[in-house]
């Protein structure tokens, strides 16, 4: 049977589909040299693309459709350009992951085969997206019951059910597993079909804790009333006013049953699948949608954005790469770093000067950049020009920006007029703006002894390592009489192109001194400044952007390419807003004479610690750490608090011994969160390791303004920021006023 067809029968792409996809041979392409063809086909499932080579026997590769996250068709990437001379562009296409894996080139043999390839795969992500709660947990239940089912006949016994509990990262007492089998076991043949493992694995994965929630607010125990519903997200759920309306809504989208339904309430398995939904998640739904003020001039908002935006890996050997530029802006990242050096053929080539990265040409990275700079946001981006081309190739910049960028850069002030602050991001929607810096022209508006104190990153030579750069105008630069945008001429040499943000910019290089933090977060509210981590790096690791929020620096540039915790802060950071890049600062650090000092929050105007209580209640289905047979996790969880000095602080769980299947742990961790404007929350479960590290299972971080209080899932990401379903931590959390 073939999942894919229920219910979509109508497509003409199925039955093309069914025909290629069962068995296709494609050239997987990594270079121009190395082509080799693959055996691909989508399995039963639906979901699962597996291929192998010819020769390799049995060994074999799979990957899921969820892990697709669009199917670009032609010469898309830089490997099919390599060879658009050899294969056309109707017989190749190319499937590119989430998160940072690397694409995957692939040519078809005809162009009627790439065509069921790309349609047909796009068809299976669509439908993996829009997959409500219940059919993805099925989906998800099917998957399990295809891996565990080994000989393939449809069914089950007792040990392959035992084998696939120890693959769902479940430890269980074998008499226990076999009690649960036998009650499955309808039929008593000593085997699970698949209608008969599902209503097993319900029972497997009944929630007690969830159950008693139930039981607290359901009069007969059965179903919950309209208004019982309404009473447990009034008082559980702190939803206050709207909570008659969302009761109805729930029901309408959650309750799987007709008749309850129809009866206006809800079942445990309607209950459940709300909890475990989005909107039961603890991330604010309406903060997921664009819900700011975007009309703010642009030194109020922070601004996601990368640094050696054109690397993949290190910045000493890595690879530099269009694709990182498509990742990055994906991302929703407003600010990309491009690199210019003169090239041998007198183009303009961009990568990490003096190392061994690989180079690409300016003129790529700019037909990039327009065309996926809007793709995940309208909101304006901003090019970091950092140039160190000869006067001639400076010129060719000038022409390939005007050229390619067209309309789209931002070449005058706008209305003509001479501003008085920086514009916003909705003015600026889909412009491009550059900023760059070590160019001339800046005399009009710059006292003569500043323009020459331009340094570059290599210069603090006796900087700490640790501690990020700010580039940022003298103090002189900043005076009232600064018309913001009075000098916004920079030629790139000989051709005129009009930059609005060097604005007075000649870059100084100074170590930041966050004890006089008041004056920098005053200055903040005027000016943008761009932090970008220290030169003496050579491994592409991250500081902590936190410290530079705090302070209210807008553009604070993070290598995109290298996961981990300060990744997780700037994805928490701008996950709200509609991941649209810019997220507007709170109004005590909007205001020009602002009092705050991250370093001493209850000196503010209209301090309000708040007490953050997480009862941390469960775990659901935590993936493997590592896949050696019979390790089972021990899973812990630890809430971190990102902010200013005080509320910066660590609490976790205990952790279980061998369950990543269901673990209770039952423990509240407390905060007291001085500033929590500013506060990011982060989850992170990992596995107890008593003799090494814990390794990492998932987290999740999110602003604490953005938290919902009752009993929400936390849907835990991977290291790479990806999306690892079902995998969730049940909470309560409750926030209130410290009196
Ligand atoms: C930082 O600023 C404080 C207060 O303005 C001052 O006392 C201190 O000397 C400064 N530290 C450095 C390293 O400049
Ligand atoms: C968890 O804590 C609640 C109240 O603190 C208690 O009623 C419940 O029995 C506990 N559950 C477990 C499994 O320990
Ligand atoms: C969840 O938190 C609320 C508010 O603090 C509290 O009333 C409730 O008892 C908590 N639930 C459990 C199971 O402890």
């Amino acid at each position: 049977t073939w999942v894919l067809l229920k219910g979509s029968s109508e497509n003409e792409y199925y039955s093309l589909l069914l025909l290629y996809l069962k068995w296709s041979t494609l050239r997987k392409v990594k270079s121009r040299s190395w082509k080799k063809q693959r055996h691909f086909r989508l399995l039963e499932d639906g979901m699962t693309i597996w291929y192998k080579s010819r020769w390799a026997g049995k060994g074999h590769s799979t990957f899921s459709v969820t892990e697709v996250e669009a199917v670009r068709e032609g010469h898309q990437s830089e490997v099919l350009l390599s060879i658009a001379e050899e294969f056309s562009a109707d017989l190749c296409f190319t499937l590119v992951f989430h998160g940072r894996q690397g694409n995957l080139d692939l040519v078809a043999e005809s162009p009627e085969e790439a065509q069921a390839w790309i349609q047909g795969v796009r068809k299976l992500i669509h439908r993996a997206q829009t997959m409500d709660e219940k059919e993805r947990l099925d989906q998800w239940v099917w998957d399990w019951f295809q891996k565990a089912d080994k000989n393939k006949d449809g069914k089950m016994n007792f040990k392959e059910v035992r084998k696939l509990l120890k693959m769902m990262n479940v430890e269980m007492n074998e008499e226990h597993a076999l009690h649960l089998f036998t009650m499955a076991d309808k039929s008593q043949s000593g085997s699970l079909e698949i209608e008969q493992f599902v209503h097993f694995y319900k029972i497997l994965t009944q929630r007690d804790e969830v159950w008693k929630v139930f039981q607290d607010y359901s009069g007969d125990g059965e179903k919950l009333m309209l208004e019982e519903l309404e009473n447990f997200l009034r008082v559980e759920q702190q939803e206050g006013e709207q909570s008659a309306q969302h009761a109805q809504e729930l029901i309408d989208s959650y309750e799987p049953s007709e008749s309850a339904k129809k009866e206006g309430a809800m079942s445990l398995d309607g209950f459940q699948m709300y909890l475990c939904s989005q909107q039961g998640s603890i991330f604010k739904p309406e903060h997921r949608d664009l819900y700011q003020d975007m009309s703010q001039p642009l030194s109020h908002y922070f601004i996601s954005s990368s640094h050696n935006t054109y690397l993949l890996e290190n910045q000493l050997r890595g690879q530099s790469s269009l694709e990182a530029y498509i990742q990055a802006l994906k991302r929703g990242c407003r600010c990309v770093e491009v690199d210019c050096w003169d090239g041998s053929d007198g183009e303009p080539v961009v990568y990490h000067g003096h190392t061994l990265t690989s180079k690409i040409v300016f003129k790529d990275v700019i037909s990039t950049i327009k065309e996926y700079a809007f793709k995940a946001s309208d909101f304006p981006v901003i090019l970091s020009l950092e140039n160190h081309c000869s006067v001639e190739q400076q010129t060719i910049m000038a022409e390939h920006l005007s050229q390619i960028l067209g309309d789209m850069l931002l070449t005058t002030l706008l209305d003509g007029q001479v501003p008085q602050q920086l514009p916003s991001p909705q003015e600026l929607k889909g412009k491009i703006l550059l900023k760059a810096k070590k160019i001339g022209g800046f005399e009009d508006c710059l006292d003569e002894t500043m323009t020459d104190e331009v340094s570059d990153e290599e210069d603090i030579a006796n900087g700490d390592a640790e501690s990020p750069t700010v580039e940022n105008p003298p103090a002189e630069c900043m005076n009232e009489n600064d018309k913001v945008g009075a000098c916004s001429t920079f030629s790139l040499c000989s051709t005129k192109v009009y930059v609005f943000m060097t604005i007075c910019y000649t870059f100084l290089i100074i170590s930041i001194n966050l004890s006089s933090g008041t004056e920098f977060v005053q200055y903040n509210t005027r000016q943008l400044c761009r932090i970008y981590p220290s030169g003496l790096r050579t491994d592409s690791s991250n500081y902590n952007p936190q410290d530079m929020w705090n302070v209210g620096c807008q553009i604070v540039a993070l290598n995109f390419q290298t996961a981990g915790l300060e990744m997780d802060l700037n994805d928490g950071l701008f996950r709200q807003n509609h991941c649209c890049g810019y997220v507007l600062k709170h109004d005590f650090m909007r205001d020009g004479n602002t009092q705050f000092t991250p370093e001493k929050p209850e000196e503010r105007k209209d301090y309000r610690p708040l007490r953050l209580s997480i009862q941390v209640i469960s775990g659901q289905q935590l993936p493997k750490v590592n896949q050696k047979e019979g390790s089972i996790v021990d899973p812990l969880v630890r809430v971190e608090i990102y902010g200013v000095p005080q509320d910066q602080a660590k609490e976790e769980t205990s952790h279980i011994n061998n369950n990543g299947f269901n673990p209770v742990w039952n423990e509240t961790l407390n905060f007291i969160i001085h500033t929590p404007e500013l506060a990011l929350v982060r989850f992170v479960v990992e596995d107890y390791d008593k003799a090494s590290r814990n390794d990492f299972i998932g987290q999740f971080t999110l602003p604490f303004t953005c938290i919902q209080a009752g009993y929400r899932h936390i849907h835990l990401l991977s290291k790479d920021g990806t999306a690892i379903p079902p995998a969730s931590i049940f909470v309560n959390v409750s926030i209130t006023e410290l009196t």
